[in-house]
């Protein structure tokens, strides 16, 4: 572990107003060389972030989630923490960074930035209502359903406990399915459950807009537990939605598709280290010290010649 860690310290992407240094390894979607300059010469302000809507209509979950809720939670509240992002984030270093960089950034070691809660938030959206479709729940197959028996010993003990840990997040949150692959340190989040074994499901609760990808997790399915979920249909039954949801409206197609992301990336990270340590015992430089000099950062100032 030590060793992969030190192989990797060139290649940084850089957010000096918020005194942030981290590592491209960990993140790939931060490139190099990539730059971003504030615009806020041109008085043009853009929506960065969009509400993306349900892969179905209002309607589809009916009867086990109402239009009604679908109105509220994904018209009013997702809508609302996504138009508070881009009121964030517009002018700010933060602007036109994905939102999964967002959120890695914005975690800050669990010492939460002001946008986490809102960029968090609308990607938890996005990928609870993706978690879902008309027709849903039964049992997964393939891979998946191999996975979830030799990680959880069976299907049924895997529902009872991913029931379990939605029903007792204390407060608003989220439960989650994940792939747990990350060997890696990571260096901007704090891993809650730090453990030599990788690739195996993990099941996971977190408070308030908190998710996986800031433990180096692969999310693979979620259920929102915060009331506004849920109290149009169940009221404070909160069991009943959390069995509603696994019983009528999980994609396991879904959950299905994104195991396999996230099987053939942890497979090229792995490759990718074996690359390194092969470079480093054969003495030769790596691409990060090649390219010593690259470096992602965010510019500050409003140079207009910059400005593309
Ligand atoms: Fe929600």
């Amino acid at each position: 572990m030590a060793a992969t860690t030190s192989m990797v310290t060139s290649l940084t992407f850089t957010i000096p107003s918020l005194g942030l240094r981290l590592p491209t390894r960990s993140y790939p979607c931060l490139k190099p060389q990539r730059r971003f300059v504030r615009k806020a010469a041109s008085n043009v302000i853009t929506a960065t972030y969009e509400l993306k809507a349900p892969p179905y209509p209002l309607n589809a979950l009916e009867p086990h989630m109402s239009r009604e809720t679908l109105e509220y939670h994904w018209g009013k509240h997702h809508r609302t923490y996504v138009e508070n992002l881009n009121k964030q984030v517009v002018g700010t270093d933060l602007e036109g960074l994905s939102l999964e960089d967002i959120i890695i950034v914005t975690y800050n070691k669990g010492d939460i930035l002001p946008a986490f809660n809102n960029a968090a938030q609308a990607w938890n959206h996005d990928f609870f209502w993706e978690s879902m479709k008309p027709g849903g729940g039964g049992k997964p197959s393939g891979d998946l359903l191999d996975l979830i028996e030799r990680d959880f010993g069976s299907f049924e003990r895997f529902i009872e406990e991913f029931k379990a840990a939605a029903a007792t997040q204390f407060g608003s949150g989220w439960a989650w399915l994940a792939y747990k692959a990350n060997r890696l340190d990571v260096e901007n989040a704090v891993n809650p459950w730090p453990s030599e074994k990788d690739k195996e499901l993990v099941i996971v609760k977190s408070p308030n807009a908190v998710n996986p990808l800031v433990w180096d997790y692969f999310p693979l399915l979620t259920i929102d537990v915060w009331e506004h979920a849920y109290y149009l249909d169940f009221q404070n039954r909160r069991p009943d939605y959390i069995s509603v949801f696994m019983e009528k409206l999980v994609s396991w197609e879904t959950v299905n598709t994104r195991l396999e992301k996230a099987k053939a990336r942890a497979a090229e990270r792995e490759m990718e280290e074996e690359r390194r340590r092969k470079e480093e015992e054969e003495g030769k430089p790596t691409n990060e010290e090649e390219d010593d000099d690259l470096e992602m950062y965010v510019d500050n100032d409003n140079d207009d010649s910059e400005a593309e």
